[in-house]
């Protein structure tokens, strides 16, 4: 079994992520999307659980696709579960020196461990959750950038309010 593991920080999970979540799981057998996080350098606003939530949420249409959390090195988790591929997506230039650098220190980590880019679409190349962040605490619409089914509570935990209709 190909088993593939979609990491990131997800806080909160956008509409970017969600497209390489889906095709990572049309290319694999089994999508772990795994919450990355570390304890002692915790700057997210959302916590662990509820960035799992919201992905479970926005991922229930994905039968072969799982959410977990981990707060330790990514190739450790790919050797404890079996899982041979990390798939990243790749919106610009400025996303590659990183994920480059991050694919290599993996692959010497663990020699198990092929990381798979796939290029975002054209619609997501300016899309990130720090900017669903940013945009959403200025009261601004985020409709187009976060699942519908987590809109509301995105907005309302970053606005304190909740949003006119
Ligand atoms: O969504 P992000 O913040 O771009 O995700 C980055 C992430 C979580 C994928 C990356 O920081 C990561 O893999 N962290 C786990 C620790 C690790 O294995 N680091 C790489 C080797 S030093």
């Amino acid at each position: 079994m190909r088993i593939a593991v979609c990491p990131g920080s997800f806080d909160p999970v956008t509409l970017g992520h969600l497209d390489i979540i889906e095709r990572a799981s049309n290319l694999f057998d089994k999508v772990i999307v795994l919450v990355s996080f570390n304890p002692a350098k915790n700057k997210a606003v959302f916590s662990v659980n509820e960035r799992m939530e919201m992905i479970q949420k926005v991922t229930s249409h994905l039968e072969n696709t799982v959410v977990d959390c981990y707060s330790g090195l990514l190739a450790d988790y790919l050797k404890m579960t079996g899982a041979s591929a990390i798939v990243k997506g790749l919106r610009a230039v400025s996303d590659f020196e990183y994920e480059f650098q991050m694919a290599l220190a993996n692959k010497k980590l663990y020699s198990g461990a092929e990381t798979v880019f796939l290029t975002t679409r054209g619609e997501n190349m300016y899309l990130s959750s720090s900017l669903v962040k940013e945009l959403a605490s200025f009261g601004g619409e985020i409709a187009d950038f976060v699942s519908p089914e987590i809109h509301d509570f995105i907005y309302e935990r970053l606005t304190g309010k909740k949003e006119q209709n």
